[in-house]
């Protein structure tokens, strides 16, 4: 059945003509991100259940998360995401992400379960990295995690991020960059949102820089308000796969 959908929603999606239109590109992309974040803000609330020690079974399970994350996505864009159908592209592609997102949850459940441990690693930035692949796999978009200063090679940023992170440091707060462009045989959509250094983030990237964080990865000194990295989607214009 999850084999069944998935192929539903990359051929739809992958080869429709009608997502071709650069607007609608563009809302996919910025779409695409705020539930990505929405994501990572419920997995990030959800810390001190994933992490005490004196629970097995936490009942995080994907039916859980999809209730959290529809109020988080219904906050930033205005769309419940248990009324999004097939027919249209762009629910297609929430469509997608949320799929995508349900599955790393309930892959997840051996890690968010195990009792008698207490940190699991099950943090936002794993969670954007596993929907990442999915999602990707079934759609042909890619959503990515990045920063001029990355932990994981899998989030390092290819040029076009690293100057748009550049260009995110001396501009102003909040303002995000979309342009259409040639990649590889493809013309894609890129969109790209800055994500800020917050108080809660500082026990893993904040002082004293060098330290090991609970993760076991070195702090990177980073101060409240900085620059941490971004968000970047690519959403293609053309087919990925031929069907023909
Ligand atoms: C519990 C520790 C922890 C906390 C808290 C945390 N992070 Fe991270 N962050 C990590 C780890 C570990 C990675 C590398 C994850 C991976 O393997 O992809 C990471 C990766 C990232 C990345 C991807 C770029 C890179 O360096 O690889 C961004 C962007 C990021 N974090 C932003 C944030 C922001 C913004 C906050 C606060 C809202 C935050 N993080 C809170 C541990 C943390």
């Amino acid at each position: 059945m999850k084999k069944r959908i998935a192929f539903i929603i990359a051929s739809a999606l992958m080869c429709s003509p009608q997502a071709e239109a650069g607007g609608k590109l563009e809302s996919i992309a910025v779409l695409i991100a705020d539930y990505l974040t929405a994501g990572r803000v419920v997995i990030a609330n959800n810390q001190p259940l994933f992490n005490d020690p004196a629970k097995g079974h936490k009942g995080f399970t994907p039916q859980v998360y999809e209730e959290q994350v529809a109020q988080e996505f219904m906050k930033r864009s205005g769309i419940n995401i248990k009324a999004l159908v097939f027919s249209n592209d762009i629910d297609r592609s929430i469509i997608a992400i949320h799929e995508s997102a349900k599955e790393v949850v309930a892959e997840a459940q051996p890690q968010i379960n195990e009792p008698g441990k207490e940190f699991k690693g099950f943090i936002p930035a794993v969670f954007g990295r596993r929907v990442g692949d999915k999602i990707y796999k079934i759609s042909g978009i890619t959503v990515k995690q990045t920063s001029l200063r990355y932990r994981g090679d899998y989030n390092k940023p290819d040029d076009f991020e690293a100057s748009v992170l550049k260009d995110f440091e001396s501009s102003s707060k909040g303002n995000t960059y979309s342009m259409e462009m040639k990649f590889g045989d493809n013309t894609v959509l890129r969109y790209m949102v800055p994500l800020y250094i917050e108080k809660s983030c500082l026990v893993c990237h904040g002082d004293p820089a060098g330290e090991k964080d609970i993760t076991g990865k070195l702090k990177e000194g980073y101060k409240e308000g900085e620059l941490r990295g971004a968000i970047s989607v690519i959403v293609p214009v053309k087919c990925v796969v031929n069907n023909n």
